[in-house]
């Protein structure tokens, strides 16, 4: 879809989230058709997946969409190493700008990396990256939060 993200096409996607949850056996399956499904609605998005927390607090790639991505990320590094160890939403208007970043894609000039979180415990970081800067605005804040929280809810295992 060309243009900004709107809110009105995050609800769409919403719906359809929900819609896939439905008899979704596991969340592998479900991070797969949520990057699938996010990668090929928003032109501004140049990579779109998950990364799953180990026990050491590194991350380990999941389902994604985009290029070749870093398999690892060291504990609490990074865009998506902060937003695991804080449990919050962060929005990187400037990688180039942020201490730490990690950049798998020399492409990337933004990024926003939503944790799924369930009873305190960290589930996984959805991360977005965009080849333009400042590509993130509040309605994709929302809207991947309201994503990561359908997700949450409907993780089995
Ligand atoms: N840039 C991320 C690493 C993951 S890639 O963007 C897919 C970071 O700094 O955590």
């Amino acid at each position: 879809m060309e243009g900004p993200a709107s809110a009105g096409t995050y609800a769409l996607v919403t719906e359809q989230m929900t819609a896939l949850l439905e008899g979704c056996p596991g969340p592998i399956a479900a991070m797969a058709s949520a990057a699938a499904l996010l990668k090929d609605t928003f032109d501004h998005f140049s990579w779109v997946g998950f990364y799953l927390p180990e026990e050491d607090g590194s991350l380990t790639v999941g389902p994604y969409q985009g290029p070749l991505a870093c398999i690892r990320l060291p504990a609490g590094k990074g865009v998506c190493g902060a937003a695991a160890a804080s449990a919050r939403t962060m929005v990187v208007p400037d990688v180039h700008a942020f201490p730490g970043h990690i950049a798998c894609d020399a492409r990337s000039r933004s990024e926003i990396v939503v944790p799924l979180v369930m009873d305190g415990r960290l589930l996984a970081v959805l991360d977005v990256d965009s080849h333009l800067p400042d590509a993130f605005g509040d309605a994709d804040r929302k809207g991947l939060e309201a994503v990561a929280t359908r997700l949450s809810r409907s993780w089995t295992r």
